[in-house]
């Protein structure tokens, strides 16, 4: 038999090469290139599901009209949870969960596969990662011991499917994590590209013939992208990314790609000693503790999917030492940051060159929303200033390179949020579309920064002293 033609493959993207390189040209990546026997595309395609050399079988086509049912899913019962993958996990549907290791998922899943197996469904739960003992000890913690979980500790993927095909066929089944998985039909390492991709295939095979859910846990590198993994996110239905820092308790599960929901559904949960407590009203949480009278902060009234979220950005000016003044930013684009700061400079006549800039969202949230650009400018203006802005005000626009303040989607929703946690004033685009009264919010239109600057230029100034707390 000919030797297995070896391919170097890159490890953070899937890309192959016929020879070593120090970077791969695909994805930029340095020392990523592995050399593994069989990698390919076609090697993980098992000789049972080719056909015979050049001679294709026939098939019928259909139309486009025809039976097409809502896909009959399973509800986890943990309502973040089923927000994000649009109401329940969908029959012979594969989803990949991503995150940092220790952020919270195999805790997660195993709340989630505990909830379905005490709802009479079969639910198994394979670690590659834990021994038996030591899911139960987290089971234990999280006071699910007694639900009638199916539990192996296992890696090799054809094993798993053949255990898995005997009984009755499970609703859902989780492999935690897909990188500790193998199957025999590719030679390379466990953990490789080529070994992810093939054992990913052969799950994701095994839950469209059978109907069975399939929950595959990938963790994150350190640039942010599910390692190996990656290269299945192309081939599941779902990709959700369970995200979160260390030095805060919260957690919030966002879907990247979903075939059979939405894909901009946050769920919010916050790690507790007895597992993830789900948080239903996550914008009362991420304003907790705010120092309302301290200039430089300023309150966003954001959107995630179809959810209202208020969070505080906080921005801190001070005049640099550095020739080059540093630009910081946690949880906003940087770009938009320089952006919106070229812009107060070029059409609002601030001096920002010379000063050091943080921004800072507060509560470790990330926000993708150009709605924010108000909200961050409102706050580098406070803080540049050292006038607190109004205590009971939100903000949110878009900012155009030329200074108007545009408008933003469902202006109505995140006035309904404002008003419901107590703030009395929005400071908003002014919109034709979406007027409303606002209900008790007093609503405050603005067209341009320049007014946005003049209206914190009018307020009193900050004194030193913090508990100097004079309102206006
Ligand atoms: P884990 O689910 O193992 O993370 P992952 O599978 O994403 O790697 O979570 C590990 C962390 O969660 C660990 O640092 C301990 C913490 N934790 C709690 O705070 N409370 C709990 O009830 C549990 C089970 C874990
Ligand atoms: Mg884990």
């Amino acid at each position: 038999m000919a030797r297995a033609r070896s391919n170097f493959v890159c490890q953070e993207c899937g890309a192959v090469y016929n020879r070593w390189h120090g970077k791969c040209e695909a994805c930029g990546a340095w020392s990523s290139i592995v050399e593994e026997i069989g990698g390919g595309s076609s090697a993980a395609v098992p000789a049972s599901l080719r056909s015979a050399r050049g001679k294709g079988r026939v098939f019928p086509l259909e139309g486009l009209q025809g039976e097409s049912k809502e896909p009959p899913r399973t509800p986890s019962g943990i309502d973040e949870l089923d927000r994000v993958t649009g109401g329940g996990f969908v029959r012979g549907s594969v989803i990949l969960i991503g995150g940092d290791p220790g952020i919270g998922k195999s805790t997660l899943l195993m709340q989630a596969t505990a909830a379905l197996a005490q709802g009479g469904h079969r639910v198994v739960f394979i670690s590659g990662e834990e021994a038996v003992g030591q899911v139960r000890m987290r089971a234990e913690r999280l006071g699910l011991a007694s639900s009638p979980v199916e539990l192996a500790s296992q890696t090799n993927v054809e094993d798993i499917v053949a255990t898995l095909s005997e009984g009755r066929p499970p609703a859902l089944v989780v492999i935690d994590s897909i990188q500790t998985m193998w199957t025999d039909t590719a030679e390379s390492a466990p953990g490789t590209v080529t070994q992810v991709r093939a054992s990913a295939q052969h799950l994701i095979r095994y839950a469209k013939t059978t109907g069975a859910a399939v929950i595959l846990v990938g963790h994150v590198t350190k640039d942010g992208q599910i390692a190996g993994p990656r290269v299945v996110e192309h081939m599941v239905d779902a990709v959700i990314s369970f995200e979160g820092d260390g030095a805060h308790h919260f957690r919030i599960l966002r879907s990247a790609k979903n075939r059979f929901g939405p894909t901009d559904e946050i769920g919010v949960f916050e790690m507790t000693g007895a597992g993830l407590a789900e948080v239903p009203n996550p914008s009362a949480l991420f304003l907790e503790g705010r120092d309302a009278a301290a200039p430089g902060a300023a309150v966003f009234a954001g959107m995630e999917g179809t959810r209202p979220l208020l969070v505080e950005i906080q921005a801190l000016v001070a005049p640099s030492a550095l020739g080059n003044p540093r630009r910081a930013v946690v949880g906003w684009d940087p770009a938009r940051l320089s952006m919106v700061v070229a812009v107060l400079e070029a059409h609002a006549g601030l001096k920002l060159g010379t000063h050091d800039i943080y921004l800072n969202v507060a509560g470790g949230m990330r926000i993708n929303e150009p709605a924010c650009d108000l909200a961050a400018a409102a706050a580098l203006v406070s803080s540049l200033s050292g006038s607190a802005l109004p205590p009971d005000a939100v903000y949110f626009g878009e900012i155009g390179l030329s200074g108007a303040v545009r408008p933003v989607s469902q202006a109505a929703t995140r006035v309904k949020e404002a008003a419901k946690l107590g703030f009395s004033t929005a400071i908003l685009p002014v919109s034709r579309s979406e007027g409303g009264d606002g209900g008790a919010l007093r609503l405050q239109t603005i067209g341009h920064i320049s007014e946005l600057v003049a209206a914190v230029a009018a307020r009193p100034r900050h004194r030193k002293a913090p508990s100097a707390q004079q309102e206006g």
